[in-house]
């Protein structure tokens, strides 16, 4: 057993606001959105910076919502590379034009990661809510190229896009993408509430293993494609986050400072707040990174279990959304005693999916949480 000395986070995720001009119900935002008014001020996210690169930070990861919601990027950004970090914008791209772009990479912004919502502007703007959202990612995307700075496309894969992914793998290559992201929905916050709407069967995934092994042998390495499947699926769980309080630190627009994006499902345990400790404090010390940390924590049957250190014991939101308990073994592990809660999600995925609910200020089925 062992609760490793805490290294430095290797990444921050800094969430900067949730508004975003778009509505995807895969969302991992938290259902219980930011408002504009509880967003950290510029002067926050600064100190941050200097913090994260004090304590040996490598990268800092600009997200949201749609952080160029926030007319301050271009001063993080720049502040960010002043202090060694490697800066990398998560974005819809649909504020992203030449006179936006141009600060950033004025700035020195090392690389963009670009969502699509699918290959065709009808289904895309279907899922993401916005009319005229696909044109702007289109053109976001040549800018970026155009820039010689290394873009990354990202797609969201579910059960009424699946068959596409031929196509989007096509797409990111002929918009000159070093690499591409071919990502199952993973069920949380938003994702989770359109489960239903979203999960592919187990033949759609398995058409889409093979569409992106086809298409690995095809392109060699021209593109890097990348591919996370949705782990209802799997034997074992995923190494979530790399182990809670190992590798990532995330702040959220309000100045929580958390293991993961889903972290504030959690009960029972205080948010530390960066605005009353400092990062190197909350990493080492508070309750929240602690509780999960390393494999002190771990019931049977990860205790005892030889993938204990490579799994660190799959996620620990997934096991509180389906068991509501976060210590308990992530029951999409097959030795988990409660795997066959996974199994019955599988086996009841309606035929006609239930509409989608659309992630967007006070849409949350329950209220806002
Ligand atoms: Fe991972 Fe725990 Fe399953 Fe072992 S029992 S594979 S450590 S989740
Ligand atoms: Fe929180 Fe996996 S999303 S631990």
């Amino acid at each position: 057993m062992s609760t490793p000395a805490p290294l430095p986070p290797m990444s921050l995720l800094a969430e900067l606001t949730h508004r975003c001009p778009l509505q995807c119900p895969y969302c991992s935002n938290p259902l219980a959105l930011d408002g504009r008014e509880a967003e950290l001020a510029t002067a926050d996210w600064i100190g941050i910076l200097d913090q994260a690169a004090e304590m040996g930070v490598l990268q800092v990861h600009f997200s949201g919502g749609e952080p160029m919601a926030r007319p301050d990027l271009p001063e993080l950004v720049r502040h960010a590379v002043a202090r060694g970090l490697y800066t990398n914008l998560i974005t819809s791209g649909v504020l992203l034009n030449a006179a936006t772009f141009r600060p950033l990479a004025e700035a020195g912004l090392d690389h963009v990661q670009l969502s699509f919502q699918d290959v065709d502007a009808g289904p895309a703007e279907q899922v993401g809510g916005m009319k005229g959202a696909q044109e702007k990612k289109l053109e976001a995307a040549r800018i970026v190229v155009a820039d010689g700075m290394p873009l990354t496309l990202n797609f969201v894969i579910h059960r009424d896009n699946v068959e596409r992914i031929p196509r989007m793998l096509e797409l990111a290559r002929a918009l000159g993408a070093r690499r591409v992201e071919i990502a199952h929905t993973q069920y949380y916050g938003w994702g989770l509430v359109n489960r239903a709407a979203l999960m592919p069967s187990r033949a759609q995934l398995d058409e889409a293993t093979q569409a992106v092994e086809d298409a690995r042998a095809r392109l060699g390495s021209s593109m890097t494609i990348d591919y996370v499947t949705p782990d209802y699926y799997a034997d074992r769980p995923k190494p979530c986050m790399g182990g809670w309080g190992q590798r990532f630190v995330n702040i959220s627009p309000a100045g929580r400072v958390l293991p993961c994006h889903a972290a504030e499902t959690l009960t029972g345990v205080p948010f530390p707040d960066i605005r009353t400790a400092t990062l190197a404090e909350i990493w080492q010390n508070a309750p929240l990174f602690r509780q999960f940390r390393g494999t002190d924590w771990m019931p049977e049957p990860c205790r005892g279990c030889e993938f204990r250190e490579q799994d660190w014991g799959g996620c620990r939101c997934q096991a509180l959304a389906l068991l509501g308990d976060a210590g308990a073994t992530d029951p999409v592990c097959t030795r988990s005693p409660h795997h066959d809660r996974i199994t019955a999600i599988l086996d009841s995925l309606p035929a006609d999916p239930p509409p989608f609910i659309y992630r967007r200020f006070g849409n949350a089925p329950g209220g806002e949480r």
